[in-house]
């Protein structure tokens, strides 16, 4: 089923999906990857595998976000979508365009939700002394980072570990779990958890 991106920067969460949906048994078609940012490296890597991308500059839209967001709703409509993913989007919703998607907008979040709504979150869990952190998928609500969680996968926290490090831990992990969480979603089929990746889902 046809399936839109939002993304905002690097893409390499935008690229697993993309991977994931050439596997011809995979339940989504990506349709449209969309950026708020036209320098954003995740378009060129969507044009670069032959997908339809469209950029919406928010800048010419001033503080009005939701005017923004109705030229962003126009271009997946007219993609057909009927599933939107966020990955890296860095844009603050508003109500206009949370509900326009209600229960078919999923996000990724490099944290285990509700810990660590927001940004930072890696020197955060490092900061609180946590000693397991993680990515979490999940429905895009009104509040941020809020939604019903739909799947997290989690990854030990290591001595030695700086922000960064422990950033592509889990950034690993986010690659894997943001595309078995959309079959799940799109299919109901749900998959066995593997290795350290502790699937929670639905
Ligand atoms: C990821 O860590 C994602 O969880 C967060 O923003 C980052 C985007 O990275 N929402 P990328 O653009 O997918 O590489």
């Amino acid at each position: 089923s046809p399936v839109a991106i939002l993304l905002s920067g690097r893409g390499s969460n935008a690229t697993a999906l993309i991977q994931a949906a050439q596997n011809p048994d995979f339940p989504a078609r990506i349709c449209l990857v969309l950026s708020n940012n036209p320098d954003a490296p995740g378009l060129d890597m969507a044009r670069a595998a032959g997908l339809p991308t469209k950029a919406v500059d928010h800048r010419p839209f001033g503080r009005d976000r939701e005017a923004h967001e109705r030229a962003v709703q126009e271009a997946l409509l007219e993609a057909g979508a009927e599933t939107v993913c966020l990955a890296g989007y860095m844009r603050l919703l508003t109500p206009y365009l949370t509900n326009c998607w209600a229960g078919r907008m999923l996000n990724i979040h490099p944290s285990l939700l509700p810990s660590f709504a927001g940004l930072h979150t890696h020197e955060r869990a490092l900061q609180a002394g946590t000693r397991i952190h993680g990515c979490t998928v999940h429905l895009v609500t009104e509040g941020m980072d809020e939604g019903p969680v739909l799947g997290q996968a989690a990854v030990p926290v290591l001595e030695d570990d700086t922000a960064d490090t422990l950033a592509a831990r889990v950034l690993e992990q986010e690659h894997t779990l943001y595309p078995r969480v959309l079959r799940h979603f799109l299919t109901g089929a749900r998959p066995a958890p593997t290795g350290a990746h502790a699937l929670v889902v639905g």
